[in-house]
């Protein structure tokens, strides 16, 4: 923010609080019309209901007042006053980082102990998995789901079909520094007809219905622009993150229409690394969780 939107907000802030301080002090004034303190202002309600003349109570005003005080210590002290950081330097930045380094110093060490076992040992000791459980619900389920079964364009991880490979160390790599998969649009290269050959090819490889002809022309053109990636007999290159196209299991969706579209627009997954943010130890412990999933 500008010092002078700074300066705006901050005057629009205090005004407001000054605002409320003359508010109450108008209102608080006992009425001085021709009724007396303590008398009947004449205004009735459901037919017996009278109200008196009387100033508002006094404990009643002062938590009003002390409430002012309050806002005003607060904004001294804490960032609040636009641009102003408060006297004590608080943030939330900072107490996130001293949170987090208060639990490193519990759990660290139990995370580096578990560092040490090998992963497909490690995933079959249980209480690491409980752990690797936990970190997995905190930090992965928002893609993969609770139960690591994913969804649409975010990979199940518990049915032993890797695009990345499922070797203890191929999961800790791809959790380590992530992985971009980078399938290209294929529209301003391929004519409609030709993906639509395609999209065929691929149906006919995991045995539904198809025009046999076309699937044949579309073998044809699969040899020439996607086995490069996809391998000739469409099995897919775990080095590359190109998935196996034989099989029955589909990042994207398995329909003709779902397929049309990952070849026309093309695909690019990103799945985020956590060297920096999570670190090796806790990485390890997530790569032996995910790992438990599929091989138990
Ligand atoms: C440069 C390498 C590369 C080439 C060439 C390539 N692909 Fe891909 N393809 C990929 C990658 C990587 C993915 C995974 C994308 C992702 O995970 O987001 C993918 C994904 C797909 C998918 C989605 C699979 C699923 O499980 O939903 C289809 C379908 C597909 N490719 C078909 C093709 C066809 C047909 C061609 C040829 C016209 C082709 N690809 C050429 C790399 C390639
Ligand atoms: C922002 C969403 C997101 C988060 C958070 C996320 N992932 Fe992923 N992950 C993905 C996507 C997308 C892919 C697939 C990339 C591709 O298209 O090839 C993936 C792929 C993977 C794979 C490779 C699967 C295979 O078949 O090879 C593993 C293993 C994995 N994630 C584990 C994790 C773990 C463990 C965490 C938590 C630390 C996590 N992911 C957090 C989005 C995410």
């Amino acid at each position: 923010m500008s010092i002078f939107w700074s300066i705006v907000v901050a005057l629009v802030i205090l005004a407001n609080i000054i605002g409320c301080y003359y508010l109450i002090k108008w209102v608080s004034k006992p009425n001085k019309g021709e009724v007396k303190q303590g008398e009947e202002t004449g205004h009735v309600w459901d037919g017996d209901l009278t109200e008196l003349n009387n100033p508002m109570p006094m404990w009643w005003l002062y938590m009003f007042y002390i409430s002012i005080v309050w806002a005003l210590l607060y904004l001294l002290l804490y960032p609040g006053l636009a641009n102003y950081s408060g006297l004590l330097g608080w943030t939330s930045d900072k107490e996130y980082t001293e949170e987090v380094a208060d639990a490193d110093a519990i759990y660290g060490p139990i995370f580096s102990q578990y560092a040490e076992t090998p992963i497909i040992k490690l995933s079959k000791n249980e209480e690491a998995n409980l752990v690797g459980q936990r970190l997995f619900v905190n930090y992965c389920s928002q893609c993969h789901g609770s139960d690591a079964g994913g969804s649409r364009g975010f990979p199940n991880l518990t049915d032993n079909d890797w695009i990345w490979g499922g070797k203890p160390s191929d999961i800790r790599h791809t959790i380590l520094n992530g992985r971009t998969a980078s399938m290209p649009a294929w529209e301003s290269v391929l004519k409609p007809l030709q993906i639509d050959y395609l999209a065929d090819y691929l149906v006919s490889l995991t045995g539904r219905e198809h025009k046999a002809t076309d699937a044949v022309r579309g073998k044809r053109i699969f040899a020439s622009y996607c086995a490069a990636c996809h391998k000739a007999d469409a099995t897919g290159n775990s080095l590359l993150g190109a998935p196996n196209l034989a099989d029955k299991v589909w990042l994207y969706g398995a329909s003709r229409k779902k397929i049309i579209e990952s070849i026309t627009k093309g695909r690019t997954g990103h799945m985020p690394a956590n060297k920096d943010f999570l670190g090796e130890d806790k990485v390890h412990i997530l790569a032996a969780y995910v790992y438990s999933l599929s091989n138990e």
